[in-house]
């Protein structure tokens, strides 16, 4: 089989990409398991501000995005629709029946309130061997969400996964400039060496609009993967504006 193109290989080359989280607008629906808001609408609103992708998380527990989310995104999304899953059987046969235009695999536990770092590939190498294979197989573009770490980052190549999504979230956690400084180094670091392995460059979790820039300006950044931050803004500036305005600055780190 042909190796896949990137997703977003056929826009600008140059410029950084943004993938909208949409997750917790439905989380805000499922508090009362209703139909409002819908994050079909959400997807739409994103889209008028500027995202390049649309991301959803669907859990096992179906705690936020449901399966009908994922059909009708897949059937109303304009942009690219990156599904994020757990290595699970389930989640793969529904990942190969939708054929969204990218999987990333993530962690998942059960009482996290949401992901807690990237997924361990080394220990769970050969589970994520034949999920890369399968959902290659499927024609869907692969990426491994996984820690900023040399070894992860090599087995990633190893097990022929198209690109790499580093967790920020250590980065974002980070409670001094002088902590933040130290994760940017491993950051940019690790994305050099998914670079030398000739991995796509993504990032995400936990930034915010006052943690992107310098993710953004790490060279050949190519996607970023934000949700809740644009979210929380969405509810006082609506989510076309709050998404304008996260797009404006990963633009501005990329630029940097
Ligand atoms: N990337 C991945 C792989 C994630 O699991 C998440 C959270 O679902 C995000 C990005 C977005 O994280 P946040 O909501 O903190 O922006």
């Amino acid at each position: 089989m042909p190796e896949l193109k990137h997703p977003h290989q056929t826009q600008n080359p140059i410029m950084i990409k943004l993938g909208v989280n949409i997750d917790h607008v439905a989380t805000i629906r499922q508090a009362r398991r209703t139909t409002e808001p819908d994050p079909v609408w959400a997807a739409a609103a994103a889209e008028l501000g500027g995202a390049d992708q649309i991301t959803v998380h669907l859990r096992e527990d179906r705690r936020h995005i449901q399966d009908r989310d994922i059909e009708v995104l897949k059937r109303t999304v304009n942009v690219k629709l990156n599904l994020e899953c757990a290595c699970v059987d389930e989640m793969l046969s529904i990942a190969c029946d939708l054929k969204p235009d990218q999987v990333c695999l993530v962690p998942e536990k059960r009482a996290e309130v949401t992901t807690e770092g990237g997924l361990d590939i080394i220990a769970n190498r050969s589970r994520v061997a034949d999920a890369v294979k399968r959902l290659k197989d499927a024609g869907i573009f692969v990426s491994l969400f996984i820690d900023p770490a040399r070894d992860q980052i090599e087995l990633a190549k190893e097990l022929s996964a198209q690109a790499v999504e580093l967790h920020t979230g250590t980065y974002a956690d980070a409670t001094t400039d002088a902590a933040q400084h130290d994760q940017l180094q491993i950051l940019t670091t690790a994305s050099h060496h998914v670079k030398d392995c000739g991995l796509h460059l993504h990032a995400g979790h936990g930034l915010t609009y006052h943690n992107v820039i310098p993710v953004a300006a790490i060279a050949e950044m190519e996607e970023l993967n934000i949700g809740h931050s644009i979210v929380a803004r969405s509810m006082f500036v609506g989510m076309q504006t709050a998404v304008a305005q996260m797009k404006a600055l990963c633009i501005e780190g990329a630029m940097h």
